[in-house]
């Protein structure tokens, strides 16, 4: 057994900041006759893509945000998925654009070049150059989504950023690397790890805040970490059918002083984010 307060609720938080968003947009529809409007595309038919694609559109419908999936089959070319973002930039009643990820084989190694094609003012993944760079000036205004719900729980459950030792295991766009300057920000001291981090399990011992996004099931044990430490799972793994993140949550709950369960945890604030982002959006096209 062990208390439900160790438990870092990111469900129960999300759902409540997305009533809160949806009071918002109701009064905004009343004044202005319209309501934000998302673009979500989705390149070719991978399944875990099109359950988030299909969340995050039944998310965005329940808070009053209009939505629309551009999909596109897997073998579209670099210049027609191009052709198509421009299409979304240009279209004046919408607000937000998400290219859901990894993109089919052919077109991966062009990633980041279809997510410069992406308005800045209408990238609501904060990925972007622009919006990337911004949070070098700690500017968290159309930052990356998950980084933003990960911080979010954090300070809604009042764990303390200052002066902790914070492990981050992964070091991609979406993940670790905004969190470094998010947690910098809130004067953390920030240790990043990834494939060549040499002895990465005192990186992990160390750690007062531990935030795992490697996409390996049980990556993290008991043995690993330190007694107290706040854990936040970011993984998302499917084992015998069932949904798991990086950590062995039976192992660890007792050793740990608080944690984000998967499912439940990360995955719905990324989503809450999302439209956050997305909200934002609309307000500034409308105080432009
Ligand atoms: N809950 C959510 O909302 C949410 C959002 C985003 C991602 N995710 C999940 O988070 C995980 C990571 O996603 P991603 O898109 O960031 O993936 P990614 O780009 O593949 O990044 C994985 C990271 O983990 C590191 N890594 C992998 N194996 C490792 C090992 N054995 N030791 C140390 N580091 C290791 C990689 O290091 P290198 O850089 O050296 O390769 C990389 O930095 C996936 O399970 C994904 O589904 C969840």
């Amino acid at each position: 057994m062990f208390s439900r307060d160790k438990i870092l609720d990111g469900k129960k938080l999300a759902d409540n900041l997305n009533l809160e968003l949806k009071s918002k947009i109701n009064d905004l529809v009343n004044k202005l006759q319209t309501r934000p409007k998302l673009a979500t595309i989705l390149v070719g038919e991978d399944p875990a893509s099109k359950i988030y694609v299909n969340i995050k559109h039944k998310t965005s419908a329940h808070v009053g945000i209009e939505s629309i999936m551009v999909n596109l089959a897997e073998n579209i070319s670099k210049n027609e998925l191009i052709k198509k973002i421009e299409n979304l930039n240009n279209d004046d009643s919408i607000n937000g654009i998400l290219l859901q990820l990894p993109l089919p084989q052919h077109l991966r190694e062009y990633t980041l070049e279809f997510l410069e094609y992406i308005s800045p003012i209408k990238d609501v993944d904060g990925s972007h150059p622009c919006n990337r760079g911004k949070l070098f000036d700690y500017d968290e205004s159309m930052a990356a989504c998950t980084p933003k719900g990960i911080i979010a729980l954090l300070e809604h459950n009042k764990v303390e950023i200052k002066g902790k030792n914070v492990t981050i295991i992964n070091r991609s766009n979406l993940v670790g690397k905004p969190l470094i300057f998010m947690l910098l920000k809130r004067n953390a001291t920030v240790s990043i790890c990834h494939t060549s981090t040499r002895d990465i399990n005192s990186y992990i011992k160390n750690a007062d805040i531990l935030i795992v996004a490697v996409g390996r099931p049980n990556f993290i044990t008991k043995e690993k970490i330190k007694d107290g430490v706040v854990i936040i799972d970011v993984g998302i793994n499917r084992v015998e059918g069932k949904l798991c993140g990086d950590v062995d949550f039976d192992g660890v709950i007792n050793k740990c002083s608080k944690i984000t369960p998967v499912p439940g945890g990360v995955g719905p604030m990324t989503v809450s984010f999302l439209l956050r982002n997305t909200y934002q959006a609309y307000l500034r096209h409308f105080s432009d």
